[in-house]
């Protein structure tokens, strides 16, 4: 009864893992998915994660019950004040309602499921370009797919006038998402004053911004700045929703471990809110699983663990900005044609290198480097041993 299904290509990101599996050179070197290595090339446990986890065991009071449709209470009140700030008058006045899902992806699609059946508008505005997933989660649950310019590959920066210009003529009421930080794959984000504009236009056309906020603390290394854009829209008393993952910022990406918020008028819409998302939730996997949540919460609660948690963050971040450096000062040592600044100005996990899909087929053939196909880079993967051999491909790539 199956014989008639056909072979489904491989998730452009997640089949670069794949490809590169089966890859039996010494040298490959895998910068396709955005997951941290160290400058040893290896995944990282933080510190805060295993200290959370030993407690976590040695307690024996803790049972693995159900959790809540909704998921674990402490960590849902955890992860809205770490990103509305535990000052946000919108936590106050019990306006927002915040769901545990399975991470980032699984927040997202929580989000727009409920918007399909409950929000008058069903056509969601997405960056050009954007996380590849982006268009198959909204698009999967519901909703219609339209893009906005974002970036500019003149300037390999941000197209502002053409972001304005695409917002502004969206039919009132539209969902546009928005990166809070480090935008995937560009790694370019606005200033906060053009964030600023993008709010006021927002809102004057009644836009309801989803914010996907997978990267906090990872962009800047400070988890308030990198808030800041979610923080201006909820200042202004308006709705929005977010998405947030820890998979990036604690290293929990197997946890799947993230939330959705919704910010509401007022807390009688919130409770109202929360009781259809349960429905949302219900058929699709019944509640969340609790161990990653119970870190996340453990580490949120107790300060020290907290602020060793920033240090262990703000390091992440560094060792990536410091391979932008590296990398750059190698192309240049190189003489490699081209403007490469933008390595050292764009933000967060990626690099938008500008290498075309026959230059990255190149690379990945003779290089045994292993990236998306749009050029994108994962600076996490990268390390002071393998910038020479990255370099060397770039080189190779470009001036062939
Ligand atoms: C990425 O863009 O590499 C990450 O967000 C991982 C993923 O699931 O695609």
């Amino acid at each position: 009864v199956f014989s008639h299904v056909v072979r489904a290509p491989e998730d452009p990101i997640l089949g670069v893992t794949v490809a590169y599996n089966k890859d039996p050179s010494p040298v490959k070197l895998n910068l396709g998915v955005g997951a941290y290595r160290t400058d040893e090339g290896k995944p990282l446990v933080l510190n805060v994660v295993r200290k959370a986890e030993q407690q976590l065991v040695n307690d024996r009071s803790r049972v693995k019950e159900y959790l809540p449709i909704t998921g674990l209470a402490d960590f849902n009140k955890l992860s809205a004040k770490l990103i509305f700030g535990a000052d946000s008058p919108a936590i106050q006045e019990n306006r927002v309602t915040t769901v545990q899902c399975l991470s980032g992806t699984g927040s997202l699609r929580v989000g727009a499921e409920f918007l399909a059946r409950h929000y008058h508008q069903r056509t969601i505005y997405i960056p050009q370009p954007t996380w590849g997933n982006h268009p198959k989660v909204f698009t999967l649950a519901g909703l219609s797919v339209k893009t906005y310019r974002y970036y500019d590959p003149a300037t390999r920066g941000l197209n502002f006038q053409g972001l304005l210009e695409d917002i502004g003529s969206a039919p009132s009421g539209a969902i546009v998402l928005l990166h809070a930080c480090a935008h995937n794959p560009t790694g370019v984000d606005p200033t906060l004053q053009q964030w600023e504009n993008i709010r006021k236009l927002m809102r004057s056309k009644g836009l309801l911004p989803f914010f996907d906020s997978a990267y906090q603390g990872f962009a800047s290394g400070s988890l308030d700045s990198d808030a800041k854009p979610v923080r201006m829209f909820v200042a202004d008393g308006g709705e929005l929703l977010v998405a947030q993952s820890y998979a990036k910022n604690m290293g929990l990406y197997g946890e799947r471990v993230g939330a959705l918020s919704i910010v509401c008028r007022n807390a009688d819409v919130a409770g109202r809110v929360e009781s259809q998302l349960k429905l949302v939730i219900r058929p699709m996997y019944s509640n969340p699983p609790i161990h990653g949540a119970s870190i996340v919460a453990f580490i949120l609660k107790d300060r020290n663990l907290y602020n060793e948690w920033t240090i262990e963050l703000k390091a992440m971040a560094d060792r990536i900005i410091s391979m932008r450096r590296q990398l750059f000062d190698a192309l240049r040592a190189r003489g490699t044609p081209g403007d490469w600044s933008h390595i050292i100005k764009q933000i967060g996990m990626f690099t938008f290198t500008g290498l075309n899909s026959a230059q990255v087929a190149f690379m990945t053939k003779e290089y045994h480097i292993y990236m998306t196909s749009d050029g994108r880079i994962s600076m996490a993967g990268l390390s002071s041993k393998t910038v020479p051999h990255l370099a060397d491909a770039i080189h190779a790539a470009v001036t062939r």
